[in-house]
């Protein structure tokens, strides 16, 4: 298996642009399912899993076109008719995010065979509030040998749904779902992440009628079908936050091209508290030090606009040299602090009490050999690596290729000593 080798040390400096966000892309890519119109999604990021969502769509029975188109890339998807109603476990159990085939599958075609995804690294993660939703648009459910066979034959109608806890995934599905069903559906308590909002507009070009995405409150109107449309995917807001993370670790300035502050809120703020001068450009975001050294902050993971988990790990990297102590608790998902015990490898000084971690800074971190079991804890090491003394060699470096477009490129043109060493055949 290949493994990214970094001196650290060197301060970064230079312009990284944002590519398209894997969060927003996923599900952008499922809803051509929905209909048997074109959809045209630009500034996809090449990244691993985008091309095995690509091959599960493949199967369903979505023709694909791509087209390289600068950095990013287009996709072209139509699906002139369902080939094929089952996601196999193969794929799924490879990427949660396939379950996002569910809503659309059953809205189009009145049936869906999808393998339950299994455990995760980073917890258990049910899909009941999916499968909760779709029965209240009429779907019966069965649970058969690992798998969810949802039908719907004589078609979804809208209903009402209260998520007991807050869903990015199912909100997306039931949206997907409930464009397509007889009648007006109202989502409660619906996730208010900006992914959410780029699929709504993006559902709303092919012709759905969506109305509160991006509140708590989302009520979708149902059309018998839905159209051609074109939609170039919002940037992603993890990926500048993980590159903001690496500027202030390694005492450098990073141009971040492409970045959206209004998407950032809560990871902006708790950068500044921890020592960070952010400006906001024409095109982006100037992440710097405003402090010789980061200030001990605490943090509570939460639903957007909270502070995100994806971005926990990189935080956490950060705090391990910060001047004091920082007090970071995950509320989104069990087990997610498998990057702790890698990052007191390389000599920081953290402590794990159930969902809580209490980070006590340290002046220096040294490189060691890490891994990481899930793509944010990986570039939590990353980020380390940047500013530990030595070489820090990451191992398991496809993680990162499921959400990092061209990490090492970004890194070196910047100044890193960073490279992909592969793995002996
Ligand atoms: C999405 C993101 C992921 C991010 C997460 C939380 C994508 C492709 N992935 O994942 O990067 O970390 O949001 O911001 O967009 N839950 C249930 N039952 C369900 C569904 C979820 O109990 O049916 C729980 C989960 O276990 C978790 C919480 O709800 O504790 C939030 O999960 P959810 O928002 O659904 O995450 P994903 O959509 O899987």
């Amino acid at each position: 298996m290949d493994s990214i080798v970094i001196r650290g040390g060197i301060p970064l400096t230079g312009d990284i642009r944002i590519s398209g966000a894997k969060n927003a892309a996923l599900p952008l890519m499922a809803a051509t399912l929905l209909s048997e119109a074109p959809l045209e999604i630009s500034n996809v990021p090449r990244l691993a899993d985008i091309a095995t969502l690509t091959s599960l769509l493949a199967q369903h029975g979505a023709e694909i076109s791509i087209r390289s188109d600068g950095d990013s890339q287009c996709l072209t998807l139509a699906t002139p008719a369902i080939a094929n109603v089952l996601a196999p476990y193969d794929i799924v159990r490879k990427m949660r995010a396939s379950i996002l085939v569910l809503g659309p599958l059953l809205a189009r075609h009145g049936e869906a065979m999808v393998s339950l995804p299994g455990g995760c690294a980073i917890g258990n993660r049910p899909i009941d509030l999916h499968l909760k939703g779709m029965k209240e648009l009429g779907a019966e459910i069965r649970l058969e040998e690992g798998y969810v066979h949802a039908t719907a034959p004589k078609g979804l109608k809208g209903g009402e749904i209260h998520f007991p806890t807050v869903s990015v995934g199912a909100t997306e599905n039931l949206m997907m779902a409930a464009s397509l069903a007889h009648g007006a559906t109202v989502l409660e308590n619906a996730a208010r992440e900006p992914e959410i909002v780029d699929l709504a507009a993006c559902l709303t070009a092919m012709g759905a009628k969506i109305e509160g995405a991006g509140t708590d409150r989302v009520v979708i109107e149902g059309v018998a079908r839905l159209g051609p449309a074109r939609h170039a995917v919002m940037p992603d807001r993890i990926e500048a936050g993980s590159y903001a993370a690496a500027a202030l670790i390694s005492h450098g300035k990073l141009h971040l091209t492409g970045a959206r502050a209004d998407h950032m809120g809560s990871t902006l703020e708790v950068l500044v508290k921890a020592g960070a001068r952010i400006e906001e450009t024409a095109d982006g975001l100037i992440v710097s030090r405003a402090a010789e050294r980061l200030h001990g902050i605490d943090v509570i993971t939460q639903p957007y606009p909270g502070f995100a988990t994806d971005m926990q790990a990189q935080l956490m990297a950060l705090m391990t040299l910060c001047d004091s102590a920082a007090m970071i608790t995950e509320t989104i998902f069990e087990n997610r602090f498998m990057h702790a015990p890698e990052l007191t490898r390389m000599g920081a000084d953290i402590t794990v009490h159930g969902a809580s971690a209490m980070v006590r800074g340290v002046r220096q971190l040294k490189g060691a050999p890490v891994m990481a079991t899930d793509l944010r804890a990986s570039m939590g090491l990353v980020i380390a690596g940047l500013a530990a003394s030595g070489t820090t060699t990451v191992n398991r470096v496809y993680h990162l290729d499921r959400g990092y477009d061209r990490l090492v490129e970004k890194l070196t043109a910047c100044g890193a000593a960073i490279e992909r060493v592969r793995a002996a055949a």
